[in-house]
Order: C-alpha cells, then sequence, then structure tokens
C-alpha cells in the first residue's frame, strides 16, 4: 500500500471560533492582514463581525471585498496590487470556496511574482506564502482544509494552483456564520459538498484515510442536507453540514475528484452556473456512468446514504443513484436545459471536461462521446 496523506490547516472547529480570529492572527505574527471577502458577505453582516473581531485585539486590516463566483485571474491580481500596496502580513479569507481561493490566491502572491496562472498545476510555488487563515461560510468546497485553489482564466477554463503550500495556515470552523445562508445556496453548495465526499470514495487515488473520511462525509451530509436547507435555523443540522464538508474537503484533499467536477467547471466558466449547482447537475448521471468501474464503492455510498440493503452490489448501487437523483429534485436543482445552456455549447464543454485534471482521477475513464452524452442526459 503506498499513499500520502496530508492536511494542510490546523482547524479550530465550534460555534462561535470565528470571533476568535483577532488572537489567531496575532499568534500567526499578522500585523496588518488583508480580509477578503465578497459583498454578498458584507451585506450578510458577516464583515461587520470579523472586522470587529479583530479590531478587539488591535490587529489592522484592509478589506478587499470585490470576491465574485467563480472567480478570476483579474480579481485576484487586482487583490494583490491592494495587498502590495498596503504592506499587509497575512491575509483572511472569508467567504465561500470563491472567497477562500482569492484569499489563498492573493497570500500567494504576496511572495511569489504575478501573474497567478503561471502556478496553474501541482506544486510550482518558488516560495512559501505566509500566514492565512480561512474563514468558511458556506458548508460545500471544504477549500478551508485543501491545498486547491481554483480560479477561471481569461480563457474561460477553471485552473487549480495546487500544492502543500497553497493552503490555509489556520481554518476557523464556525457554523454560526453559515446560518444566514439562504436555502438554495444551502442546497447547492452542500450537494457540492456530498460530490466531494462520493468522488473522493471512488477516486482512483483513493486511501484507506481518504475512504474513512469520504463515507462518513456522505454519511453525515445526506442525512442533514434536507433539514440544513429547509431550517435553516437548525445548528445542529448547520453544524453536521459545516463538519460533512470539511471532512469531505481533507478526503479530496488527497484522492482528488473526477467527473462530475471536470463536467461541472467548464458549466461554470462558460455559463456562470454555481459551482455547487454545476455538480449537482452532473452527479447523479456520473454516478452511474461509473457503476461498472466502482460498483462495489457506489453500493457503500447508497448504504451510507440510507438505501436498503439487499440484492448484487449493481442493484445496491442503482439504489444510490435514485436517492441522489431524489435529493437533487427535493433541493430543486435544476435541468441544464433550465440554467440557459445551449445544445451546441456542449462540443466544446465535453473537450474542456475531458482535459480536465479530475478526468485522471475518475474510476471509468471517459471519450469525448461519452462526456457529450451524460450533458445530453443531464439537459
Ligand atoms: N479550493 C477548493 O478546495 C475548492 C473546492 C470546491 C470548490 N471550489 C471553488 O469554490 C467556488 C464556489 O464556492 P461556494 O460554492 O462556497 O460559493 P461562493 O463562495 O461563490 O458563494 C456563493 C454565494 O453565497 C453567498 N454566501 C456565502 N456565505 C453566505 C452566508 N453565510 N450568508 C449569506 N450569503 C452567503 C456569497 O455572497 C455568494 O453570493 C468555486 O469557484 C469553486 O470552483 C474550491
Ligand atoms: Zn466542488
Amino acid at each position: 500500500m503506498n499513499f500520502r496523506f496530508s492536511v494542510p490547516s490546523t482547524v479550530l472547529f465550534g460555534s462561535g471560533v470565528s470571533q476568535t480570529v483577532g488572537e489567531e492572527a496575532k499568534k500567526l505574527g499578522m500585523k496588518k492582514a488583508l480580509v477578503v471577502i465578497d459583498p454578498g458577505l458584507k451585506a450578510a453582516g458577516i464583515a461587520d463581525k470579523i472586522e470587529s473581531a479583530l479590531s478587539r485585539e488591535s490587529v489592522a486590516y484592509v478589506v478587499f471585498d470585490r470576491v465574485e463566483p467563480n472567480p478570476s485571474d483579474s480579481i485576484v491580481e487586482q487583490g494583490a496590487i491592494l495587498a502590495r500596496k498596503e504592506k499587509v502580513d497575512g491575509v483572511i479569507g472569508v467567504g465561500g470556496g470563491s472567497a477562500m481561493d482569492v484569499g489563498k490566491a492573493i497570500n500567494v502572491l504576496l511572495t511569489n511574482p504575478s501573474p497567478i496562472n503561471q502556478y496553474d498545476g501541482l506544486g510550482l510555488l518558488q516560495n512559501p506564502p505566509g500566514p492565512m487563515i480561512a474563514i468558511p461560510t458556506t458548508a460545500g468546497t471544504g477549500s478551508e482544509v485543501t491545498e486547491f485553489c481554483v480560479i477561471t482564466d481569461t480563457k474561460r477554463i477553471k485552473k487549480m494552483v495546487i500544492g502543500p503550500n497553497t493552503g490555509a495556515t489556520l481554518a476557523l470552523v464556525d457554523p454560526d456564520l453559515t446560518v444566514g445562508l439562504p436555502p438554495a445556496v444551502t442546497a447547492a453548495t452542500g450537494l457540492d459538498a456530498l460530490t466531494h465526499a462520493i468522488e473522493a470514495y471512488v477516486s482512483v487515488a483513493a486511501s484507506i484515510p481518504s475512504d474513512i473520511l469520504a463515507l462518513e462525509a456522505v454519511r453525515i451530509i445526506s442525512r442533514n442536507i434536507k433539514e440544513a436547507t429547509n431550517n435553516g435555523v437548525n445548528l445542529e443540522a448547520r453544524e453536521a453540514m459545516i463538519l460533512g464538508s470539511m471532512i469531505a474537503g481533507y478526503a479530496f484533499n488527497n484522492a482528488v475528484l473526477g467527473l462530475a467536477h471536470s463536467m461541472a467547471h467548464p458549466l461554470s466558466a462558460h455559463c456562470g452556473i454555481p459551482h455547487g449547482v454545476a455538480n449537482a447537475i452532473c452527479l447523479p448521471y456520473v454516478l452511474e456512468y461509473n457503476i461498472p468501474a466502482a460498483t462495489k464503492k457506489i453500493a457503500d455510498i447508497a448504504l451510507a446514504m440510507g438505501a436498503a440493503p439487499g440484492g448484487t452490489d449493481e442493484e445496491v448501487a442503482q439504489r444510490g443513484v435514485r436517492i441522489v437523483r431524489d435529493m437533487c429534485a427535493e433541493l430543486k436543482i435544476p435541468r441544464l436545459s433550465e440554467c440557459g445552456v445551449s445544445e451546441e455549447l456542449f462540443q466544446r464543454l465535453s473537450e474542456d471536461a475531458l482535459n480536465e485534471v479530475s478526468t485522471l482521477f475518475n474510476p471509468r475513464k471517459p471519450t469525448l462521446a461519452e462526456i457529450l452524452e451524460l450533458y445530453k442526459k443531464a439537459y
């Protein structure tokens, strides 16, 4: 048996931990921090909470609040210009995957020359970055504990800066911050986390530690996603979701992802579909497609989601596909045809999906024609 298993970030988990950001920033040696956040989070009052926690501990800060969904390289470069000008010595990324990833990318550019695009790939940084704190406000990407940083380039391709120095130094995982997350975002980001867990579990790079975490994440997320979506003030469900999303992050940080993510990235890059929605649209079809190559593992996933046991592994796995399909319908995930995507784009989307890194880790090796067929099924 051979594997590498890495957990880049130290984690402080629990209700209220985001309020320790001032103390923790000081412990990491930050005298002046760049707070990276998006406009939605400012409006939700989350920026104020983080800013007052920093002020209480006299940590100086500047705010960069121009993060957009599926963030582009040009936003990262704008943030880096501000960070250099203000001579910050640390970055605090607060938000969903978009803000945390922009925070990670800006942090990379504080110790490495621009542009960020040259670091697309594994381990290409010249210098290790300084301290970075990640504070998730969605229960979805797991970016707070991963070494991945996903940025969309000007050619509308999602690029991934990956490596031992790209993760946050510290993650403050506070379920309270997710209470105000609207139902549709809760559902989509939760299904992103479920996709991480499922794809890590069936990945060709899966290992025993990643399997343990991935399957437990499947269990936790599938039991709590509907309650968190329909009754967002239920703190127990919120806590479970952010825990599930974090441990799915540990799993895919090591096992990587699969074809659902490969197909979702071009949908976000070309059509602006939110990451979680794009994954949820593709997941049931990719899961079904993968059954011949990962029958037993998909049966395990089905059982973890509460499928009835009995019959062959293939029958149990098919029950799992139905559970995922029903879950997406109940959580009001649209079909691809309802997202304004033109069928004429399918060829380009399929070509991009085939070239995504995650495709290498999918248990069944797809052809271009098969990917095209999967987009058609999801339409
Ligand atoms: N680095 C990684 O490991 C990793 C993994 C998966 C996905 N990603 C990337 O992360 C991005 C997607 O991140 P996301 O799905 O978390 O969405 P997001 O960060 O784009 O946020 C979605 C929306 O939710 C709002 N929001 C977030 N938290 C809120 C809260 N608590 N209350 C109210 N509104 C809130 C934001 O303002 C935004 O409008 C994509 O670019 C994706 O490629 C990164
Ligand atoms: Zn994802």
